[in-house]
């Protein structure tokens, strides 16, 4: 990659803690990350995550679900509030709500997902309590793009840890957040330098 000039512009989406929308922050302090943090939106007023990127001066905006009496009308906010800070890519970063068909098509190839496990094992909720009743021995997150079938888009980056004996949902979750925090900032590169270079 050439120098620090030309960097892809990110809109992160979170729900709650933040914690991935955190680390992505980090690695974008690197001269060299391909990408920058434009504006970090939440549907939850009560994000924690939104404290820090308040802290470290990155644009918020909150489009609380509650308000929108549709998922059209919500869609359609969330989109005119990401617009104006013209996003390359959307990052959806412990984003907890569905996003349709008609938002989703708005951005073709320029949203990207995390989820917690081995694609497309265990798509939905409750990821790792379902890895461990069933037995597994590995699980997992999975970095991919969004289409309309939900956490069924092309995959980017994927990092696996073991399950072990005693593991419960909690100990797992966090055996594989780590692995998260390592995959998202991977997967951005990998993406913001296909795009820069195209
Ligand atoms: C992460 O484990 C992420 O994989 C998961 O929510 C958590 C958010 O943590 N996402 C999903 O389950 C999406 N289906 P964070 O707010 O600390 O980044």
């Amino acid at each position: 990659m050439s120098d620090t000039s030309e960097k892809l512009k990110l809109a992160i989406l979170i729900s709650g803690r933040g914690s991935n929308m955190i680390t992505i922050h980090k690695a974008c302090q690197d001269p060299y990350f391909p990408a920058e943090i434009a504006l970090v939106l939440s549907h939850r007023p009560d994000a924690k995550g939104l404290t820090y990127a308040q802290e470290h001066n990155i644009p918020t905006e909150v489009v609380d679900h509650k308000e929108y009496s549709s998922r059209k009308d919500f869609e359609n906010e969330m989109n005119s509030r990401i617009e104006p800070y013209k996003p390359d890519l959307i990052i959806l970063a412990g984003f907890l709500r569905i996003l349709n068909a008609p938002f989703i098509e708005k951005w073709p190839n320029r949203i990207l997902n995390i989820h917690p496990s081995l694609l497309p094992k265990y798509k939905g909720l409750n990821t790792h309590a379902r890895a461990i009743d069933d037995g597994q021995k590995e699980a997992g997150c999975t970095v991919h793009y969004v289409v309309p079938e939900l956490d069924s888009g092309p995959i980017i980056v994927q990092k696996s840890v073991p399950i072990l004996e005693d593991d419960t949902p909690n100990t797992l979750a966090q055996r594989v957040l780590e692995q998260e925090h390592i995959a998202y900032p991977e997967a951005i590169k990998l993406v913001a330098n296909k795009l820069l270079s195209t």
